[in-house]
C-alpha cells in the first residue's frame, strides 16, 4: 500500500465551494458562518484534524451546490485566516482565493452588549470594525477578541 493509499480522503465534490487549510477544529464554526445545521439538506462533508503540508493539521468543510456571500468570507477569516475558498464546477477547481482579513464585517455577528441597538428588535444589521486581534461594534463599542468570535456567530440564521 502506498502512501497516498494510506491517506484517508474526503470525496471530490461536483458543484460547489470547498474551504480548505481551516485552522484545524474550527470547521463547526466554519458551519455556523454559514448557517448550516444540517436542516437545509446542503450536502456536507467535513474533515477534521487532518495532516496538511502548511499547517501540520487542519480542518476542510465542503459544500455542494452552494458558494459563499462576501460577508461569509469576511467572517471566516477571524477565525481561519489562512483559508483558502475553491469554487469547484463539474469537479474542476475554477477559482481559489485566500481569505483576508478585511476592515469591517457586517451581519453573522452577534454584538455581546445586550444593551446595542443590534440587539433591540430594530432592524438593524450587525457591523463590526475589524481591529488587529479582535473587532469592535461599529454601535456600541464593545469588542470581540479573535478568540471570543466563534462564540458570538449569529445561529438565528439571519447572516
Ligand atoms: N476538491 C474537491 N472536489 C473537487 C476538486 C477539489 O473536494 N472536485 C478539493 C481538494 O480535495 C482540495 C481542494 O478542493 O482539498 C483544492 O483542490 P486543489 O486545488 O486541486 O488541491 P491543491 O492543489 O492541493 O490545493 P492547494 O494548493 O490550495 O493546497
Ligand atoms: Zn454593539
Amino acid at each position: 500500500m502506498s502512501d497516498t493509499d494510506k491517506e484517508l480522503r474526503v470525496s471530490k465534490i461536483r458543484n460547489g465551494t470547498v474551504i480548505d487549510h481551516v485552522t484545524a477544529g474550527q470547521a463547526l464554526n466554519v458551519l455556523a458562518i454559514l448557517g448550516i445545521d444540517g436542516s437545509g439538506g446542503e450536502s456536507v462533508s467535513i474533515g477534521m484534524n487532518v495532516p496538511s503540508d502548511k499547517l501540520g493539521l487542519k480542518d476542510v468543510v465542503k459544500v455542494e451546490g452552494r458558494e459563499l456571500s462576501q460577508s461569509e468570507v469576511d467572517v471566516l477569516s477571524l477565525i481561519a485566516p489562512e483559508a483558502t475558498i475553491n469554487i469547484i464546477r463539474d469537479f474542476d477547481v475554477i477559482e481559489k482565493n485566500r481569505v483576508e482579513r478585511t476592515e469591517s464585517v457586517t451581519g453573522i455577528l452577534v454584538c455581546p452588549n445586550h444593551n446595542c441597538i443590534t440587539n433591540a428588535d430594530e432592524p438593524v444589521r450587525t457591523a463590526f470594525e475589524v481591529l488587529d486581534d479582535g473587532v469592535r461594534c461599529s454601535y456600541c463599542g464593545t469588542i470581540i477578541r479573535d478568540d471570543d468570535v466563534a462564540e458570538h456567530i449569529d445561529t438565528r440564521g439571519s447572516g
